[in-house]
């Protein structure tokens, strides 16, 4: 059996655009049931573990299958969720997002409270607002049945509970006739297929990239905050990069003073839309 740094060095000579230094180490810490970097880097002369299966995971990786799929992991505020092709891999600007909202949570004294994750596909936004707030009450909403059953997984997995909400847009949420206090969510904001990459176009959910027009969901949100939120609320989204000015207009047009900020990610793009009342 070689050793994981044996291993390492194998991967290493693996000429692919899809088998980088993160994704290598993803790999060894998956079948050695590592859970940390550091524990890798210290454990790199043990015995590789369920080596065998790494030979097949390779194929799929260099085919270009994203390995977040290949392992049917995806780490998101430092735990594992489970993910497939049902739902989108979750991205580091939406764990962004999930952090700058626990700020704002903490600063309006929102915790524990009753939370709505819009569009959650495998449930990332809500679950780590669960496992942040365990007193809360958390519901997660989608279109995708597929993506429900993921949130699902993770649900078990994780060992906790959120209310799953099969709805397209917000129609069945609104007719559960509750209040919210905090409304998390990451919809699809992609106008168009032209600018995305081939790999997300080949093997995400389209039904999860994809709006039109990209203020879609936004204005969704906006048209309801009456009936949805409680009297003092967060709102907070992950947006496109271009659409500041558009999501201004709709600001606008539905709410009456209500204060707002957009906030721009590590690099430097407007990424984040938090919309308060306090
Ligand atoms: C960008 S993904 C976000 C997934 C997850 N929140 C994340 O950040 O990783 C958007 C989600 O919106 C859902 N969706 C698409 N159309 C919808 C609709 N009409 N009503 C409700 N959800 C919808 C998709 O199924 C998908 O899971």
């Amino acid at each position: 059996m070689p050793s994981i740094r044996e291993k390492y060095f194998e991967l290493k000579k693996i000429k692919s655009p899809y088998l980088n230094e993160n994704v290598i180490r993803a790999l060894l810490m998956h079948t050695n049931d590592i859970r940390s970097p550091l524990d890798l880097t210290l454990n790199m002369e043990k015995e590789c573990k369920n080596c065998a299966k790494l030979a097949e995971m390779i194929e799929n990786i260099v085919s270009g299958v994203p390995y977040q799929y290949v392992i049917n992991e995806s780490i998101f505020n430092k735990v594992y969720f489970y993910v497939d092709n049902r739902v989108l891999i979750p991205r580091n600007e939406t764990e962004e997002l999930f952090q700058r909202t626990v700020k704002l949570i903490n600063e309006l004294h929102l915790e524990n409270k009753i939370y709505l994750d819009f569009c959650t596909g495998s449930g990332v936004l809500g679950i780590s607002l669960k496992l942040n707030y365990p007193q809360s009450e958390v519901y997660v909403s989608d279109i995708s049945k597929d993506a429900l059953d993921v949130v699902k997984i993770n649900m078990n997995r994780l060992n906790t509970n959120v209310e799953i909400v099969e709805s397209d847009m917000l129609n069945n949420v609104l007719s559960l006739n509750k209040k919210f206090d905090v409304l998390i969510s990451n919809p699809p904001y992609i106008p168009s297929k032209d600018t995305v990459d081939k790999q997300v176009l080949e093997y995400e959910p389209h039904i999860a990239l994809f709006a039109n027009p990209d203020t879609r969901f936004y204005e969704e949100v906006f048209k309801h905050y009456k009936e949805l939120m409680n009297e003092k609320y967060l709102l907070a989204f992950e947006i496109g990069e271009d659409m500041e000015e558009s999501l201004i207009l709709l600001i606008k047009k539905y709410f009456i003073n209500v204060k707002y900020t957009f906030e721009k990610d590590i690099y430097n793009k407007t990424r984040f839309l938090f919309i308060i009342n306090e």
